[in-house]
């Protein structure tokens, strides 16, 4: 569809700078902008003119970090690329990276190919992916380099999930030595999970067996062990780390101190480890089976260090890490057994809304808002300036933002495919409005006008932090 579109007299707010701007968007990409109530923006015509007055004009969300239909535990995430991807554009987010899954014994094509079946033709907006490296060996390590050059970039281990996606501490510095080789980025899942399984199986000989004991478990200093056994292992090897869903402030801590030594070394958060807590993993009647996930929510203390860590640059990104499992059958799995319920959270609608919220709390400012959830995602994961700004040349993947509309965060309004929400109840200030994906409206004036088939695999270039 090579329709045009003028938005006219919003703040237009990018990771460097806000300013007052019309913006034409022509056949997908930003054509140019111009200063609001000036001749040059009154030269900027189309077919459709969008009035954004009292409106933020921010780019789509990049979330680097989703999970659809990821099978764990069982059974599969809730969310299919149709559902979760329509959510995602009801939250403002333009792009996923999501994960595809390499099984124990098989290669990382086989699971790339299943991944692609399972999401091309579904999605509402643009999809890319990571692959999960579940299995090192000569033939996998030659695959990352195919990977590489066809637009799969990042590759994520685990040091957690002995028996499932678990690396050995070889297996993850050979695939570093690679990533080093090819450009390719390694993300990590930075738990100790040997020591962890430890822990589970006296927990539960004692009887432990409710949510919360699933966070007293998955103890902090273990994430932060594995975060400083990942970095080491990332120097030896000469290659740059991400690592996923930091939730400690001693793994914070850890970061901070590589990035002082000058180690290319990047750091994840979550909405959930920045507005969630033990608090939830407590809740009664089984109820904190909803918040379980991987790394788990921390004690409140926490959040100030992740906080901090966000605005000192010690963490670059906010990513959701959806991965959601309702209540009704899939985390009741593990009723009488905390270790049987499957991990992950549902968020990929909420990240923007709650981002904006802690803009309006004072935890970061807007233009770090649109950094962490657009512009430092789209450069870490070879998306940028295509995703993650608002520049001449970019995808016209933009979102008007009424930052004063106000709203209940409820799973009886939220889009996505899971029967309760984390945020419950939640007041925010701040709603998308309309959304635009390489210049077609998927959300317009809150109504959903996208359709599954519109979103576009996008291959990547390599993290571009590195070059
Ligand atoms: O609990 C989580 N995070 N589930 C998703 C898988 C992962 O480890 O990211
Ligand atoms: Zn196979
Ligand atoms: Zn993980
Ligand atoms: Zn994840």
């Amino acid at each position: 569809m090579s329709t045009s579109t003028v938005i006219r007299g919003g703040l237009v707010i990018t990771a460097s700078d806000e300013t007052h701007a019309d913006i034409l968007m022509e056949d997908g990409r930003i054509a140019a902008l111009a200063a609001s109530h000036t001749p040059a923006a009154e030269a900027l015509t189309a077919e459709r003119t969008v009035d954004a007055t009292g409106k933020y004009v921010i780019p789509g969300g990049v979330d680097a970090h989703t999970h659809m239909e990821m099978p764990f535990g069982g059974t599969f995430a809730a969310d299919t690329f149709e559902t979760g991807t329509r959510a995602a554009a009801w939250g403002g987010t333009t792009t996923i990276v999501d994960f595809a899954v390499q099984s124990v014994g098989h290669g990382l094509r086989e699971g790339l190919d299943a991944w692609h079946a399972k999401a091309e033709g579904n999605c509402a907006i643009d999809y890319a992916f990571h692959m999960i490296v579940s299995d090192v060996n000569e033939d996998t390590l030659k695959e990352m380099d195919l990977l590489v050059e066809e637009g799969v970039t990042s590759f994520k281990q685990f040091m957690a999930y002995p028996g499932v996606f678990y690396s050995d501490d070889g297996q993850i510095l050979r695939a570093m030595q690679r990533a080093a080789d090819n450009g390719g980025l390694i993300m990590m899942h930075a738990e100790n999970g040997i020591a962890i399984d430890v822990l589970v199986e006296q927990a539960l000989a004692r009887g432990e067996t409710d949510p919360r004991f699933h966070g007293e478990v998955r103890k902090a200093l273990l994430e932060a062990e594995a975060t400083h056994r990942a970095i080491r292992l990332a120097q030896v090897a000469g290659a740059p780390l991400y690592v996923v869903h930091v939730s400690a402030t001693e793994a914070v801590a850890e970061l901070a101190r590589a990035r002082d030594d000058g180690l290319p070394v990047f750091g994840e958060t979550c909405p959930q480890y920045l507005f969630l807590s033990t608090d939830n993993l407590a809740e009664p009647d089984f109820e904190g089976a909803k918040y379980v996930c991987s790394t788990p929510l921390r004690p409140k203390e926490h959040q100030a260090a992740l906080w901090r860590g966000l605005r000192t640059n010690d963490l670059q990104v906010v990513s959701t890490d959806h991965c959601p499992f309702c209540f009704s059958g899939q985390k009741e799995l593990g009723r009488g057994d905390f270790s049987k319920i499957p991990n992950g959270l549902p968020g990929v609608e909420n990240r923007m809304d709650l981002l904006h919220q802690a803009v309006l709390d004072g935890h970061i400012s807007r233009r770090r808002w649109i950094e962490i959830a657009c512009a430092t995602p789209a450069r870490m994961f070879g998306l940028y300036p295509k995703k993650g700004t608002i520049a001449p040349g970019a995808d016209a993947d933009v979102v008007i933002y009424d930052p004063a509309a106000e709203q209940v965060i409820s799973a009886d309004t939220h889009h996505m495919n899971v029967d309760y929400s984390a945020y419950e109840g939640k007041r925010v200030t701040g709603r998308v409005e309309t959304v635009f994906s390489r210049g077609v409206p998927v959300v317009t004036d809150r109504k959903y006008t996208g359709h599954a088939g519109h979103g576009a695999y996008t291959p990547r270039s390599t993290c571009q932090y590195l070059t």
